[in-house]
C-alpha cells in the first residue's frame, strides 16, 4: 500500500547565528531519522549548487560585490528555484530538515539596514515551515567557537545585529533551544520537537505559504 499518498513530510527549519550548531545538529538529525526509518532529506540555504547559488557563494567569499538589495533578492530567488521540488518532496512523504530559510534572509538583510517589510516581500508565497527551531547562542560565545570561515557576515559586531533582528522576527510558534549547551543537550529536545512535528504532518496538517 502507498502510505505516501495520504501522508506528507514535515518542513522543519533550523535557524541561528553562524556557528550556532545548525549544520552539526541537522546532520545528526538525519542519522537519527534514518535509524527510525523516517524518509527525510537534509537541505540548506543558500543552496550553492545552482547558478544563483554560485553568485551568492562568490559574494559571501568577498570575490564579488553586490548591492544589498540585489544579494537579498538572489538569496530569495535561490529559495524560489527550489520551491516546486520542495512541495513535491513534502507531498510525497519526505520530511525536509532545512539548514536556514527565509528567516535568515530577513534577519541578515535587515541587520544591514534594509526595511524589514521590504525584506519579507519576496519570501511571500514560499512554503511555510511546519516547525522553526532557533538555536539560541550569545554572539560572543559563537565567535569563541572559532571556525568562523572568513565569509562576509562572520564578524562579531554584525552577528550581534543579526541576533537582534532574529528577535524582532521571531514569533510565538518558534521553538528556542539553548545552543550554548553541549551537543547532546541540544540534540535531545530537538529530536522530540522534530518527531512531534513529523507526526502532526503525517496526520494531514495543511501545508501553508509564508507569511501566515
Ligand atoms: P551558511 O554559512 O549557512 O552557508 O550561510 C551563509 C551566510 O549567508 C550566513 O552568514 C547567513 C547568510 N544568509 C543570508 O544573508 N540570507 C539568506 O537568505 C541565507 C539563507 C543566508
Ligand atoms: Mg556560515
Amino acid at each position: 500500500n502507498n502510505r505516501n499518498s495520504d501522508s506528507r513530510g514535515a518542513l522543519i527549519v533550523l535557524e541561528g547565528l553562524d556557528r550556532s550548531g545548525k549544520s552539526s545538529q541537522s546532520s545528526r538529525m538525519m542519522s537519527y531519522l534514518e535509524g527510525l526509518g523516517v524518509s527525510a532529506e537534509l537541505w540548506r540555504f543558500p543552496d550553492r549548487s545552482t547558478c544563483v547559488g554560485q553568485m551568492i557563494s562568490s559574494y559571501l567569499a568577498n570575490k564579488s560585490d553586490l548591492d544589498d538589495h540585489t544579494i537579498h533578492l538572489l538569496f530569495s530567488a535561490n529559495r524560489w528555484e527550489k520551491r516546486s521540488l520542495m512541495e513535491t518532496k513534502l507531498r510525497t512523504g519526505t520530511t525536509l530538515i532545512v539548514d536556514r530559510y527565509s528567516y535568515s534572509g530577513v534577519a541578515f538583510s535587515s541587520a544591514k539596514g534594509l526595511d524589514i517589510e521590504w525584506c519579507k516581500a519576496p519570501e511571500m508565497g514560499l512554503l511555510a515551515p511546519d516547525l522553526v527551531v532557533y538555536l539560541n547562542i550569545p554572539p560572543e560565545k559563537a565567535a569563541e567557537r572559532g571556525g568562523y570561515g572568513g565569509e562576509r557576515y562572520e564578524q562579531l559586531d554584525f552577528q550581534r545585529k543579526v541576533a537582534h533582528h532574529y528577535q524582532v522576527l521571531r514569533d510565538p510558534s518558534w521553538k528556542i533551544i539553548d545552543a550554548s549547551l553541549p551537543i547532546e543537550d541540544v540534540e535531545k529536545p530537538l529530536r522530540d520537537m522534530v518527531l512531534d512535528c513529523v507526526k502532526t504532518c503525517k496526520k494531514g496538517k495543511t501545508l501553508l505559504n509564508l507569511w501566515s
